[in-house]
Parts: structure tokens; C-alpha cells; sequence
């Protein structure tokens, strides 16, 4: 399965909104699903949305128990692979309840910002069977899943902090690119 390559803010197509994936579609789109699992875990994240390798279609995959230790202490070394896939997820249900939590972005390379969202969200999707589910996550995993359900509106997780600290993670950016390119 091919790693594939991940846009980098401020990619155009990450301002876009991915389109809703007929049911009929998903058999046809399993294999790209399992490359986009294969790239999140070659770049150790925690959740990708398609829009990121550049594919505008309502789907987004996670892996909380993979996850990085800079993002829970909970990490396990040893926990198995537990992927997530959700297409066309929508948001029934939020808490009122808020929480905050510094987040990073595959497509904002080595850049962090502490945002607040609902602490606990219950959302609807087709699986990877294209069967009808809901979950209901909660404080890192429910972070996750609003992150990536944004990217599937073309918001990206800058545009929950001012301006100021924005502009500042958009020059942060630009300088490591730089010094990528070497
Ligand atoms: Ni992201």
C-alpha cells in the first residue's frame, strides 16, 4: 500500500468542502481508505481527513490507541492497530461542556495551538462496510473527530485561535519549510 503525500497549509484545496460519498461508492473507495490508514500511520498521526491527500470526499479515518504520546499520557507502546473509518459523519449531538487541548495538524508540520471544543460529541457515519453507525466520543477522541470533521469543510484547526497566533504558526511554517529544503 502506497505512503501518500500529505498537503501542506496553505494548500488551496485544504479551503475547500469534500463532497458526500454515495453508498454505492464506498466498496470502490476501500482501497485508497487503506492507503490513507497507511499514511497517517507512516506520519504518526491521529487522524487523517481524505482532503489532506488531496481527494475531496466526506471521509475520515483515526486511530486514538496509536496515537502519539505528545497527545495522551495514556499512550500505550503496545496497543494495537484500532482504526476508525467514518464517511459522510455529521454531528448530532454536543456537549455543552468545553475542552481544551493543544492540537496538531499532519498538514501543519510540527505546529501546535491549543483549541477549545466540546468536550464530548455524538456523530453518525457509514464504516468502511458502508453500514450506518453512531458514536459517541469523548475529550481526545471527540477533539480528533471535530478536527477532522472540519477539514471536510475546508476549516482548518488555525482558524479556532486569533488572528495574531495564527499568523504567527503560518511564519513558524514557512521557515521550516525552508529549512526542509535543504
Ligand atoms: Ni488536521
Amino acid at each position: 500500500m502506497p505512503v501518500l503525500d500529505i498537503l501542506v497549509y496553505p494548500d488551496p484545496k485544504l479551503k475547500k468542502v469534500s463532497e458526500e460519498v454515495k453508498p454505492q461508492e464506498i466498496k470502490s473507495l476501500q482501497p485508497f481508505m487503506d492507503d490513507m490508514l497507511e499514511t497517517m500511520y507512516a506520519n504518526k498521526g491521529l487522524g487523517l481527513a481524505a482532503v489532506q491527500v488531496g481527494v475531496l470526499k466526506r471521509i475520515l479515518i483515526m486511530d486514538i490507541a496509536q496515537g502519539s504520546i505528545r497527545y495522551d499520557g495514556t499512550h500505550n507502546p503496545d496497543a494495537k492497530p484500532d482504526p476508525l473509518f467514518l464517511i459522510n459523519p455529521e454531528i448530532v449531538e454536543e456537549s455543552a461542556k468545553m475542552f481544551c487541548f493543544e492540537e496538531g495538524c499532519l498538514s501543519f508540520p510540527a505546529q501546535f495551538a491549543e483549541v477549545k471544543r466540546p468536550e464530548v460529541v455524538t456523530v453518525k457515519f457509514l464504516d468502511y462496510q458502508a453500514k450506518e453507525k453512531q458514536m459517541t466520543f469523548e475529550k481526545l477522541a471527540s477533539v480528533c473527530v471535530q478536527h477532522e470533521i472540519d477539514h471536510l469543510n475546508g476549516i482548518v484547526f488555525v482558524e479556532h485561535i486569533s488572528k495574531m497566533k495564527r499568523d504567527l504558526i503560518a511564519k513558524k511554517l514557512e521557515k521550516y519549510k525552508k529549512r526542509l529544503a535543504f
